[in-house]
């Protein structure tokens, strides 16, 4: 067992045998994860001291971080005692993962290749999650992971938005065969993308496509926060002017929000991408937290560029898309 020390004097053991993501969870602590195959790089660490190994490739890395010590935790085993930039999230109650069974309750085409998705808990069961997680949803032997669209204010329903990856096994089910009343299983809640308990001025969301999800799970819980704090803005980034089918003035809080459209290059709104356009609005990102899910490239680029421009590291939280299928 070597010993493994993170901010705030947390300490835990860890074997060789265990990735340090599953070593911390069997001695009650949590680090930040998401997908745990190495992709995402929501379990991206710095290690201050120590040796580690990995046990399958770190694509969620850049060459840069490689050299600059990074590591994904949720790949790596340790060799020798280690110190990890990084928190235990053990504070925040995450429920923990099962397998359940659930019913769709309603399905609705809402954009182009986009549809809505409401799952139906057992009414003999109740599901717990922290608002921003995600899901596994299982359909015989496919299985695939969808963030939660609505709040955990209601813990019989579950809202999804669900996107078509066309030749995709699932995405075959949902948008060919799904139904009313068909039976699924749910597997979770997953992951650690949620609202941390920070001291900022401004929160800031970015999403790229059905990215929007926990997005919106986490601005509705905001309205239940009593005395705001925080200015909030919203930079969500679609193809076209047509692919916005969520409104955030649903959510009644004060957000400001920045329509973003890469491809509609007449439209007179923001073009480009999310990253660039938060870039312009001059915020100042050293007491921002930004909270990014979407695609891959978008959260590689908004992370490198925000801390280029002055956002703490620690105060960027992101869940990229891992396309399976
Ligand atoms: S790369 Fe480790 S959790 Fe995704």
């Amino acid at each position: 067992m070597f010993k493994i020390s993170l901010r705030n004097n947390r300490i835990f053991n860890c074997s060789s045998e265990d990735n340090l993501v599953e070593g911390a969870k069997k001695s009650g602590v949590i680090l930040e994860h998401s997908c745990l195959i190495g992709r995402c790089s929501s379990c991206k660490v710095k290690v201050q001291s120590g040796q580690s190994f990995s046990t399958s490739k770190e694509l969620g890395l850049t060459s840069e971080e490689i050299e600059n010590g990074y590591i994904l935790s949720c790949v790596r085993s340790p060799l020798t005692d280690m110190v990890l930039d990084t928190e235990d999230l053990s504070e925040y109650n995450i429920p923990s993962s099962r397998v359940i069974p659930a019913k769709i309750q309603d399905i609705q085409i809402i954009g182009e290749e986009i549809i809505k998705v409401v799952l139906r808990i057992p009414p003999t069961q109740s599901f717990k999650f922290l608002n921003g997680q995600y899901v596994n949803i299982i359909k015989g032997s496919i299985k695939r992971s969808y963030s939660i669209a609505n709040t955990n204010a209601d813990d019989h329903s579950l809202e999804f938005f669900i996107k078509n990856y066309i030749g995709g096994e699932m995405s075959q089910y949902w948008f060919n065969k799904a139904k009313k009343n068909d039976l699924l299983r749910i597997e979770g809640p997953k992951g650690t993308f949620f609202r941390r308990n920070q001291n900022v001025n401004n929160l800031i969301f970015l999403a790229t496509g059905t990215g929007i999800a926990p997005v919106k799970s986490i601005m509705e819980n905001l309205k239940q926060t009593s005395n705001l704090k925080y200015n909030i803005y919203l930079f969500w980034g679609n193809r076209y002017n047509q692919d916005f089918f969520w409104d955030p003035k649903e959510t009644d809080i004060p957000v400001k929000f920045f329509p973003v459209l890469s491809r509609d290059k007449s439209a007179m709104v923001n073009n480009g991408y999310v990253q660039d356009i938060l870039l312009k609005q001059d915020l100042d990102l050293s007491k921002s937290a930004v909270y990014a899910c979407g695609s891959e490239k978008m959260i590689k680029e908004a992370e490198f560029k925000l801390v280029k421009r002055g956002l703490p590291e620690e105060n960027f939280f992101s869940d990229a898309f891992v396309i399976s299928n």
